[in-house]
């Protein structure tokens, strides 16, 4: 087979990459190592920014979003019973978008199936090959048979655990990471949201974030030892640590129910650099993993894709190639500005194992700083609603 951008990993970046370079008649092939509906079962990102929104209607795929989707103008942010809001609209001008990674990943599915784009699910084996060179190829296999694509472009977009990372030699990577002491045990449950915005809550007990998929529908976190099982957390013994974690006057109005879905996810904080090896491009949790505290990881990984499809646009409608050579660069100052974001929110809102009480005493006087400081509130809300492209 030949296509111009071979794409590999059909989560959320390989699939908007492959729909916006589809709007341009750029051909592309997605590999993906599992089936749609494990992709599609897998609970994630629930907030988008606007840039984020932006280039899902540039895809042509946002009927679904912008008519069920909930626009958030501010968040909650609460210690102890201390609760206090941050304006978006009023402070950074924008507000963020709620609509699940889940319902993303399907409308992009859903697009590129009616397009007839090429999509191909339990590819095993994935191996990159010359990629330093101007016609790298894929080999794979699917059900034990051999294939082979050849292309202009590959496009790692295969996630923290593919091959596109592993691929560029390790003497020409630099890897930058943080592991966190902690994960966060996140349920989904059939019952309204507890608050109409998102309430991100720093207790004694550790971080509680109270968050929705729609109005009958709640997304919860827990912080958690990395060893916890998810199996020994019962219903009961959720709801309970949440409540003890979340302000007195959310915990009486929270309407609990069966979780329908639960899970741990680690925290880390990770970046390569650079997201480039010759014809080789990484984008998202491929080049970047960020904790999921401010919401940034799959809005991360859009900002990657808008600057890939641009200079991949600019390659086959013009002929330049200022774009694709300026990708890593660009994609990477936009990706340590939010890797800083995140680090610092969950430095803020989390407790930390091996935490002094001096240590407690600054997030303390950093909360009530950020409660009464306008200045502090802007600069929050500047990032969470999304940096510039
Ligand atoms: P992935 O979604 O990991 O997709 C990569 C795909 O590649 C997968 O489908 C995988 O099966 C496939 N693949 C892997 N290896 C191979 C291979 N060798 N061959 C072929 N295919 C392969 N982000 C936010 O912006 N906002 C949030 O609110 C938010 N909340 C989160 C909450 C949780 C609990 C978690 C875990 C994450 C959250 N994130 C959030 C992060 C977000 O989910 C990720 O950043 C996003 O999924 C990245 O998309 P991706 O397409 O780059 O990678
Ligand atoms: C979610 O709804 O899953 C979610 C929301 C905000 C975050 C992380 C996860 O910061």
């Amino acid at each position: 087979m030949k296509t111009q951008v071979a794409i590999i990993g059909g989560g959320p970046s390989g699939l908007l990459l492959s729909q916006l370079l589809y709007t341009k008649g750029i051909d592309s092939i997605v590999l993906e190592r599992k089936t749609k509906d494990y992709v599609l079962g897998r609970i994630r990102a629930g907030v988008l920014e606007r840039g984020f929104v932006q280039l899902m209607r540039e895809a042509g795929v946002s009927e679904r979003m912008d008519a069920e989707s909930f626009i958030h103008d501010g968040t909650q942010v609460s210690f102890g019973d201390t609760m206090f809001r941050i304006d978006f609209a009023k402070l950074a001008g924008h507000p963020v978008t709620v609509y699940g990674q889940t319902e993303v990943t399907r409308d992009l599915y859903h697009a590129r199936e009616q397009a007839n784009g090429k999509i191909e699910f339990n590819v095993e084996d994935v191996v990159i090959h010359d990629a330093k060179t101007s016609a790298p190829y894929l080999t794979y296999s699917v059900e034990g048979e051999a294939r082979r694509i050849a292309c202009d472009f590959v496009a790692g977009c295969d996630g923290f655990h593919g091959v596109s990372r592993q691929t560029i030699p390790k003497d020409l990577r630099r890897e930058y990471e943080k592991v966190y002491p902690f994960g966060w045990l996140g349920v989904l449950s059939e019952t309204p949201p507890v608050n109409h915005e998102l309430i991100y809550s720093g207790s004694e007990r550790g971080f509680a974030l109270c968050s929705m998929r729609n109005e009958k529908l709640s997304r919860y976190y827990i912080q958690c030892p990395l060893d916890d099982n998810p199996e020994d957390w019962s219903d009961a013994a959720f709801w309970a640590e949440l409540k003890r974690r979340i302000p007195k006057e959310a915990a009486d109005k929270l309407v609990t129910g069966p979780c329908i879905e639960k899970s741990i996810a680690p925290l880390r904080s990770f970046v390569t650099e650079p997201m480039r090896w010759g014809n080789l491009f990484l984008c998202g949790d491929a080049a970047h993993i960020v904790p999921p505290t401010g919401a940034k990881g799959l809005n991360t990984a859009a900002s990657d894709i808008h600057y890939l499809y641009n200079g991949l646009r600019e390659f086959y409608e013009h002929g330049s190639k200022a774009g694709i050579d300026a990708y890593s660069e660009k994609a990477l100052a936009r990706v340590w500005k939010a890797e800083r974001f995140s680090w610092w929110f969950s430095s803020l809102m989390h407790r930390f194992p091996d935490q002094t009480e001096f240590d407690l005493k600054m997030q303390i006087a950093e909360i009530e700083f950020l409660r009464t400081s306008e200045t502090a509130q802007r600069a929050m809300a500047e990032n969470y609603v999304g940096l510039p492209y």
